[in-house]
């Protein structure tokens, strides 16, 4: 895993076995960039790739110059990572290459998360200089490549080490410049309910962006999007990724100039940003982290699933099986007292549950969602005797007990927005406008993190709670502080989301047992940053079955499935009406951190059974559930099937589970074999399915064992089709695989 600088070619090197990153410094002292892609050979010169000169835009035969980081106004038209106002007004800079140092591991980033290392030898940074001698700015890059990751993570911080004061007006946290575009940018959109669709479109000239504004990093688009070559599948081609580690406003943008050339930029989202850099001040950028695949989007998704739940995720819980879940928040929306909820807890307890988690409504006067945000303290009518005597009759059951918070939100209707209305985000001269009843802390203010540490650090305390699901449910209008001085409030909402983190990070470490879940109205903030704080996140509202196949399929992309909580909830499902089979609920939800969202008190003898039966399978494959290599074979957005599939695989390859799920059933169907991807193929594999199929369901075509040479190159034969289809719509079913 060298780093490598030749003093001759003036290049660094930056490699493992996997993939190679290559600057150059140019002669006028700009820093190049040369190559990020598969591994190449060290210790060998690569400075044809970057010319030497830069003129302008240019070289001297008149090619566009790749550079590392950009800044506008010296010819340069792209778009910039960097822009600045210095002192006189002006905004150019000329960054040149100042100095570098390597160092083993991994330097943390004060107040933000990042990526981390454990243990020694696991990973080296390069920190090189730029510096500027008129404006006296310096930018320091960071590049930190794993000994055994596709990745390099990269970051940036901007000092000013001059004696008046610049304004920042944005600073990306990383510029890539590829020498073509013959490229299609993959990004994951939607809204609330259905988040983090897979959409992929050709790069065309001019600029092509997903950004947020909204505070968050959103349910309408994510912080990850890749470039992958038009041919690029699951299991073949190039792509290459880039995940921002932030959850407030972001951008990434791609660029193709009029020479076919393209740029890519990701960072903290320019709109409303800029940020004062006092004489002797710094700004840390987000961090970035590319990755690189030569041979699909699978495996670039599996190195993000891998660094993130080995080296973003941290604490207690990062490598512990985790709990399944009944909360009780589609069971009764607001409308609980002790005895219901205790009903609910006794049944799921029955059926195998692990964790009672109470959602919304057990606090202040909260009978809806018009008030009480805020006052953290138990409803006394609800439950008298208070979350302590709640969670302690849950644990007696055998269950573990988990409690619903929303800390970054106060209601109009709530004593703490009577004592301090100045804490609520807002412009003084205006109305604040209100979303879902409720108006946003100002989390910039010190003392309301303070103050949200103290009563949530109260609470926490007061019972034994095992697991907190942190929601968050609208987003900020009107950003602004009073704290801030005018030419300050462009900083507003990146001070907003580090008060998020210094809270997060804050109550973390002072309840190190507890699971936290992040949220913010589904899927709203299901970004790597909140990933740092909670290992797992609500992946979504929408609990359908059929929708969470798109939702999960998307949110896999960058994500580790032990990050996505998957329920199963009643039908007619509460947000799209559908009704589905039980059995293809639960088949969806397996492939996640599962759990139920339902009233347990309600169902059928033969429900309540069903349900043990899901139970007690989930916990038997639990690991392959939850940290399994996941693997996508048949996608669900607009196929010519009417179907997806998708599998998780041991690291060993012992084990494996399949899942089919048929979406519309389609008359005299054709014979269907499945082709699956990252077993053994010297292994022989035991099949069983998932729910047992019934007698007369049609037998299956399959040997009860079979190579996984087999499997992969001639694929695994589905169900009969024709007797398949009689079955409906909705259906889905598991191959279990186990190496004998
Ligand atoms: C939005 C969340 O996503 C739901 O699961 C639930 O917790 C509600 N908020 C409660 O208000």
């Amino acid at each position: 895993m060298p780093i490598e600088w030749n003093s001759d070619t003036r290049e660094f090197h930056v490699r493992n076995d996997r993939v190679s990153y290559i600057l150059r410094v140019l002669e006028n002292g700009w820093l190049g960039h040369a190559y990020f892609g598969s591994a190449l050979t060290g210790d060998r010169s690569y400075a044809q790739l970057v010319p030497g000169e830069f003129y302008g835009f240019s070289n001297r035969l008149g090619d566009p110059v790749p550079l590392e980081y950009p800044s506008g106004g010296s010819g340069d038209y792209r778009i910039p990572a960097l822009a600045i106002e210095l002192s006189d007004g002006s905004g150019v800079l000329d960054l040149r290459y100042r100095n570098h140092r390597v160092v083993p591991g991994k330097p943390a980033i004060a107040g933000l998360p990042s990526t981390y290392v454990e243990v020694g030898g696991e990973a080296e940074t390069l920190e090189i200089v730029l510096a500027d001698a008129i404006a006296q700015i310096e930018v320091h890059l960071r590049y930190t490549i794993y000994r055994d990751r596709p990745v390099v993570v990269r970051g940036a911080r901007v000092v000013n080490v001059g004696k008046v004061p610049a304004i920042l007006r944005f600073a990306m946290s990383a510029s890539l410049d590829l020498p073509d575009s013959d490229w299609q940018l993959l990004a994951l959109s939607g809204d609330w309910a259905r988040e983090r669709h897979v959409h992929r479109q050709d790069l065309r000239p001019g600029r092509q962006s997903v950004s947020s504004g909204r505070g968050s990093s959103s349910h309408q688009h994510n912080p990850f999007v890749a470039l992958v070559r038009p041919a690029t599948t699951e299991g073949s081609g190039e792509a290459i990724g880039l995940s921002l580690v932030y959850s407030g406003n972001f951008l990434a943008e791609a660029e193709v100039e009029p020479f076919g050339t393209a740029r890519l930029r990701v960072g903290i989202n320019p709109d409303g940003f800029s940020w004062v850099l006092e004489p002797g001040a710094e700004f840390a950028t987000p961090e970035a982290v590319l990755a690189f695949s030569a041979s699909g989007l699978g495996d670039l998704s599996d190195a993000y699933h891998r660094l993130f739940r080995e080296r973003l995720a941290r604490g207690s819980w990062r490598d512990k099986a985790r709990p399944i879940v009944l909360n009780n928040w589609e069971a009764t929306y607001f409308d609980f007292d002790e005895p219901k909820l205790l009903a609910i807890a006794a049944a799921a307890r029955e059926m195998g549950i692990e964790l009672f988690v109470l959602d919304d409504g057990w606090f202040g006067r909260r009978n809806d969602d018009s008030s009480s945000l805020g006052d953290w303290q138990v409803n006394a009518a609800k439950l008298p005797g208070g979350l302590d005597s709640l969670a302690r009759k849950v644990e007696a059951m055998g269950l573990r007990f988990g409690l619903w918070i929303e800390p970054e939100m106060v209601s109009r209707r709530s004593e703490l927005f009577a004592q301090h209305p100045e804490w609520a985000v807002g412009i003084p001269s205006r109305p604040r406008t209100e979303g879902r009843n409720q108006y946003v802390l100002d989390m910039s203010r010190p003392e309301v993190v303070d103050h949200l540490l103290e009563v949530l650090s109260t609470i926490l305390g007061s019972a034994p709670i095992s697991y907190v699901k942190w929601d968050m449910n609208r987003t900020i209008t009107e950003p602004f502080s009073p704290t801030l001085p005018a030419w300050r409030q462009g900083e507003f909402m990146h001070r907003y989301i580090l008060g998020v983190y210094s809270l997060y990070d804050r109550l973390t470490r002072a309840f190190p047992g507890i699971l936290f879940e992040s949220c913010a109205g589904g899927g709203g903030r299901f970004d790597p940053g909140m990933l740092a704080f909670a290992p797992q996140a609500w992946t979504s509202d929408d609990t359908d079955a059929i929708e969470r196949l798109k939702i999960q399929w998307g949110t896999s992309m960058a994500y580790p499935l032990s990050s996505m909580a998957a329920h199963v909830s009643a039908v007619p499902n509460h947000q799209v009406g559908r009704v589905t089979p039980l059995a293809t609920r639960a088949a969806v939800a397996f492939f996640g951190v599962f759990g139920y969202e339902l009233d347990p008190t309600a169902l059928s003898a033969e429900e309540s059974a069903e349900i043990a039966g899901q139970v007690a399978f989930y916990k038997q494959w639990r690991d392959l559930f939850q940290r399994g290599r996941f693997v996508r074979l048949s996608s669900p957005f607009g196929g010519e099937r009417d179907e997806a599939a998708w599998m998780s695989v041991a690291d060993d390859a012992r084990s494996a589970i399949v899942a089919h799920y048929r979406i519309l059933s389609r008359p005299n169907p054709g014979p269907r074999r499945l082709r699956l991807r990252g077993l053994d193929p010297a292994a022989m594999y035991r099949l069983s399915i998932w729910p047992a199929p019934e007698e007369d369901e049609g037998a299956v075509a399959n040997p009860v064992v079979l190579g996984g040479d087999l499997l992969m190159a001639a694929g695994l034969v589905l169900e009969s089709g024709r007797e398949s289809a009689r079955q409906g719509d909705f259906r889905a079913r598991l191959y279990v695989l186990e190496a004998v």
